[in-house]
């Protein structure tokens, strides 16, 4: 298949109970070929206000498809972003920069499953050894030690256990899953099979986000490959080891990334957040512990195994080891996949890889990871990229989403537009989340329509307040975050409006 033909949608889905499918956004479809309304595009708007103008009349709303490089995006065209490697060792963007290893011929011939020969040969215990002394932390948002998680599933009593990829990438300005599934997939399954082998795994599972049916697609296809090849099924290489992959797509709903909310999805169950602990490490999937990784976290696993965990612990800095993959979004004057080491500032992300912004635009804010995470406004951009010190300034890593805003974006207009999205993704468990982030947003609705008698700051503040006190999980806490930098940072901006 060429990378322009749109595949079909959900192939391979569950069909949903009534209960269940009012949970979600997109149960039919919807999605496909609609104008996307999430924070990529938003900072883009006046690059295509028509598309822009399109994308907020979509019911239901469509956000993110994964193309912020060519933002606004109207998908799905299925255009190719730019791919970059500046870390001293490529470990994920490699076989991207190459062109693609779309094929299993492809992935063979670049090095594919040498890993996973040479893990079969030794013990599953090496495999969790390596990818402890490797330090590698979560790539998927939270930034947990990857080793440790690893170890607590291996080390239930319970025999039967899962692996499962988080491919739900909804955060905007991220599309890193999405390519490397898409132009890269056996490096996931790889990846998956060894975490399957050192934590005794015989069944995973893929939860990909349906906005992305062509990562659907060709994971399928790599799958058969990968069976056919005897990397899947019984007895892989020889061995006791016997493992299932399948992918499972999701039906649009932001929340469904968090851990907890996936699992019910993936069971049939009404996704909503579930309090923990237990942690999926214990009780998971059906009740079974389960390893529940980021598709980019799970994609450094090949590498590690092959170079060692102290070789991959060379790379990065301070306690973030190792690389991160960036996505700019398109008001970089060059946009696209980067791979860097972890200890670059926010400064050389943005100027020497991203080239400055677009049409020479005034830098009003980034967002890394975002939209549920602080903004960096300009005068911290020094600060470099890992998860303590972008964490002190109070925003984060995230997923790596590279967001930009300039001059055409005002601040009460980005907490609308983050409040709205806030609240129409809320699985509605905890009440600021739920009420408080539409009434979030229509206080700064009002106070940018100049109604000063149904706009509060206080209220306002009050509400990020028990927001960030009383969240069950990182949606609504996220939403704090992301308001506390911006009263934090913009009282310029903010200010005024309520006057
Ligand atoms: C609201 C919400 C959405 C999330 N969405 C994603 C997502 O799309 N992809 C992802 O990998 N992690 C997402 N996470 C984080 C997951 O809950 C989980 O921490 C992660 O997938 C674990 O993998 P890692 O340890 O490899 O990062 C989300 C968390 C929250 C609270
Ligand atoms: S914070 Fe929001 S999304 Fe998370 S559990 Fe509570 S209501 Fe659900």
């Amino acid at each position: 298949m060429n990378s322009t033909q749109t595949p079909s949608l959900f192939n391979g889905a569950h069909p949903l109970r009534a209960d269940v499918e009012s949970f979600y956004h997109l149960t039919k479809g919807e999605h496909a070929g609609k104008a996307c309304q999430g924070t990529a595009c938003f900072a883009a708007r006046h690059l295509n206000p028509g598309c822009w103008a399109e994308a907020m009349q979509n019911k239901p709303r469509v956000y993110c498809l994964g193309e912020c490089f060519a933002a606004p995006a109207k998908g799905q065209t299925n255009p190719r972003p730019p791919v970059k490697i500046t870390s001293r060792q490529s470990v994920v963007l490699g076989r991207l920069a190459n062109g693609n290893a779309r094929t299993i011929k492809a992935y063979i011939e670049q090095d594919g499953y040498t890993a996973l020969a040479k893990a079969l040969k030794s013990s599953p215990e090496d495999v969790l050894s390596a990818v402890e002394k490797s330090s590698l932390r979560g790539r998927g948002g939270a930034g947990f030690p990857a080793g440790r998680k690893w170890r607590s599933v291996a080390g239930q009593k319970e025999q039967v256990r899962y692996v499962v990829a988080n491919a739900d990438e909804g955060d905007a300005g991220a599309y890193i899953d999405r390519y490397l599934m898409e132009d890269d997939p056996h490096s996931l399954i790889e990846g998956m099979i060894l975490a399957a082998y050192a934590v005794g795994a015989a069944k995973g599972y893929i939860y990909l986000r349906s906005e992305y049916p062509l990562s659907g697609t060709v994971l399928r296809q790599a799958l058969v490959d990968a069976h056919a090849a005897g990397w899947l099924g019984d007895k892989i290489g020889g061995t006791d080891f016997s493992f299932e992959l399948e992918v499972y797509a999701g039906h649009g709903s932001y929340v469904c990334g968090e851990e907890t909310s996936l699992l019910r999805s993936i069971e049939g169950n009404r996704p909503e957040v579930m309090a923990r602990p237990p942690y999926p490490t214990e009780s998971g999937l059906w009740g079974k512990p389960t390893l529940l990784n980021n598709v980019e976290t799970l994609i450094n696993i090949p590498w590690i195994v092959n170079h060692g965990g102290e070789a991959y612990a060379e790379l990065g800095f301070s306690k973030s080891r190792g690389t991160k993959v960036l996505s700019l979004n398109s008001l970089f004057n060059r946009p696209g996949l980067y791979e860097v080491e972890f200890g670059v500032t926010v400064r050389h992300i943005i100027e020497e890889l991203g080239g400055g912004l677009r049409g020479g635009g005034t830098l009003k804010g980034v967002i890394i990871g975002g939209p549920i995470i602080g903004m960096i406004p300009p005068h911290l951009v020094d600060t470099p990229l890992g998860f303590e010190e972008l964490g002190a300034i109070g925003a984060g890593v995230g997923h790596g989403g590279v967001v930009a805003f300039d001059e055409h974006t005002s601040i009460p207009d980005l907490v609308e537009h983050v409040f709205s999205f806030g609240a129409y993704e809320s699985c509605g468990k905890c009440t600021p989340c739920r009420s408080g982030s539409a009434r979030i947003e229509d206080i700064f609705a009002n106070a940018m329509a100049g109604d000063a008698t149904k706009a509060d700051l206080q209220e306002c503040r009050d509400l990020v307040t028990a927001l960030k006190l009383t969240s069950l999980c990182g949606h609504g806490t996220g939403l704090a975050r992301f308001a506390e930098s911006i009263l934090r940072y913009y009282p310029e901006e903010i200010e005024p409006c309520f006057k």
